[in-house]
């Protein structure tokens, strides 16, 4: 079994088959999904669809790219889903993003802080975006690991082994999306030797970056068999060790809520 722990399934591409996806992403094996917002519209969308499928569970937050455009009450709409829905299972998607540059560094670092501090008032993890921002990332991470460990994963990881390894000695997880199985990413797959097998998670990110051999189709949960594939080979462990260890990493960080509250209603 294998859990996909990063999609967005409110993205208008599932809008009309989100059903038979989620019944592929089953037939595959994946035993859950993890739902990101990345706004305060879609985060209660993935709240929404959390709460209508058994299988998808939520996380809440402002992305990065997207806390420029971000009104004052739509923290508070976030700390409000994260304190009330017990389908809530992380905060995020939250980080920093210099490629895209979409928001000020300032406001960036203002809504990663008001992530991480969230996520330690309710003792829930959180999921990190980083693109093009590493050093500022792990500065960032190393002044809130000083307070206390940090329950976070890093996800579809990007950066170089250096990177990768002081984010393990920060106690995170690593998480890796489509793109490791791309031919270029030969650096992606040196990270992915490197990371231990129980600080190792995986992911889609759907509906973007869809891994080979499904490269350039709408990506969606069920692809998340492709990258995990690739990544026992890669590791040289058996399959099925793969999909056992990084589910049991994947149950550990985000631990889900009780067996009632997931009796969702389809
Ligand atoms: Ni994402």
């Amino acid at each position: 079994m294998l859990i996909d722990t990063h999609a967005h399934l409110f993205d208008d591409r599932f809008r009309h088959d989100l059903p038979a996806v989620l019944e592929r992403a089953a037939a595959a094996g994946v035993e859950r999904v993890i739902c990101l917002g990345i706004d305060r519209a879609s985060s209660l969308q993935s709240v929404d669809i959390a709460n209508r499928y058994s299988l998808v569970v939520a996380a809440v937050g402002i992305q990065p790219n997207h806390a420029a455009e971000a009104a004052p009450d739509d923290w508070d709409a976030i700390v409000t889903l994260a304190e009330r829905e017990p389908r809530v299972v992380a905060i995020g998607e939250t980080g920093l993003d210099r490629y895209w540059d979409r928001t000020p560094l300032a406001v960036q670092q203002d809504y990663f802080a008001r992530h991480i501090e969230l996520a330690r008032r309710l003792n829930k993890p959180f999921v990190i975006h980083c693109r093009d921002a590493e050093a500022d990332v792990v500065n960032m991470l190393r002044r809130y690991a000083a307070q206390g460990p940090l329950r976070a994963v890093m996800h579809s990881f990007s950066g170089d082994r250096a990177t990768a390894h002081a984010c393990l000695e920060l106690g995170l997880y690593i998480s890796f999306a489509g793109m490791v199985t791309y031919p270029t990413a030969q650096n992606l797959r040196e990270v992915a030797q490197d990371v231990p097998l129980e600080r190792l998670l995986v992911e889609t990110d759907s509906p973007y970056l869809a891994p080979q051999p499904v490269r350039g189709r709408r990506n969606e949960p069920a692809y998340v068999v492709h990258t995990a594939t690739f990544l026992a080979q890669v590791k040289n462990v058996r399959l099925e060790d793969l999909e056992n260890q990084t589910t049991r990493n994947a149950q550990e960080l985000f631990g889900w809520p009780q067996q009632t509250q997931l009796e969702a209603r389809n």
